[in-house]
């Protein structure tokens, strides 16, 4: 499928997303909004494909919401559109999803690249909740997904005042998993991706779906839920592959992949 906003490419198991509105530092309006969630859609349906990577430009993963695009909206049509509730889709993905950050991850950048599984930040990549200077605030998750993962003092620093945390400080705190060398962003992230993709596709699945709800309840639900699914677990062909693979001394060569 063609799309305007952003490009889409494949390589082996690995769907690459770049957002592509250079002018406008890939801010995100609502064509790009659309065409992204149904690229992602697509992609979690497609069993060619194991994992994905949104990454932007050198200059930017995303600035923010388009500002010009919401700067005239009255609140009935915020309220009555349900502005911003589509990206309930992207929670939605099963398959995990890398953001590759370089640049500013702004606002709704930064909120789209929190609801990512995880960060890789390049060496550049700057984060920030800037909507405050906006007059507003965070309406993409920000205030609750910046606060679960660097916790409340830096969340509440970052969102009322609207600094930025470079890269060094996104790891420091838990907001990016690793810091790559600009120039070795996307390569690093697809190599990361491809490792997931390698593996069994249902076990990657479970695993995204654990992890996430540590976030959503309480420790003895979430342990719970672990136990479980990793019961299930050994319904899986794939997990006796794995086992046996390990006893047998070679590398295993899952099912469901
Ligand atoms: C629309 C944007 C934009 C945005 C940049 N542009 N960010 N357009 N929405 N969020 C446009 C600029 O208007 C300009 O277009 C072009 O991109 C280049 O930007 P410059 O400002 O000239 O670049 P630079 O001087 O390098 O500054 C980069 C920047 C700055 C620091 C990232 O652009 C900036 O502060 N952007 C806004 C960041 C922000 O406030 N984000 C939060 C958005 S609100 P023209 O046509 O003038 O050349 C938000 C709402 C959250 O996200 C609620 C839920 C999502």
């Amino acid at each position: 499928m063609t799309h305007e906003t952003i490009l889409t490419e494949q390589r082996g198991r690995v769907a690459l997303v770049t957002l592509n509105r250079p002018k406008a530092l890939n801010a995100i309006n609502r064509q790009l909004t659309e065409e992204l969630l149904s690229a992602l859609e697509g992609f979690d349906k497609d069993p060619g494909i194991g994992c994905i990577v949104i990454t932007g430009s050198e200059k930017a993963f995303a600035a923010g919401a388009d500002i010009k695009e919401m700067q005239e909206a009255s609140y009935i049509e915020m309220y009555s559109n349900d502005w911003f509730s589509a990206w309930d889709r992207m929670i939605a993905v099963r398959k995990p999803i890398i953001a590759a950050v370089a640049g500013y991850a702004l606002g709704g950048g930064c909120e789209l690249a929190m609801m990512c599984d995880f960060i890789l930040a390049a060496d550049s990549a700057k984060f920030g909740q800037p909507e405050i200077k906006l007059g507003v605030m965070p309406g993409m998750g920000g205030s609750q997904r910046l606060t679960r993962l660097v916790g409340r003092a830096k969340a509440m620093e970052m969102c009322l005042t609207g600094r930025m945390m470079d890269a060094a400080e996104a790891e420091r705190a838990g907001l990016a998993s690793r810091i790559v060398p600009a120039a070795e962003l996307v390569e690093e992230a697809v190599r990361t991706a491809e490792t997931i993709a390698g593996m069994s596709l249902p076990a990657v699945m479970m695993v995204k779906e654990a992890v996430n709800r540590a976030d959503q309840v309480n420790l003895t639900e979430g342990l719970r839920h672990e136990r479980r699914v990793f019961h299930a677990m050994f319904a899986l062909d794939d997990q006796k592959e794995g086992m046996t693979a390990f006893v047998e001394k070679r590398a295993p060569d899952f099912k469901h992949r």
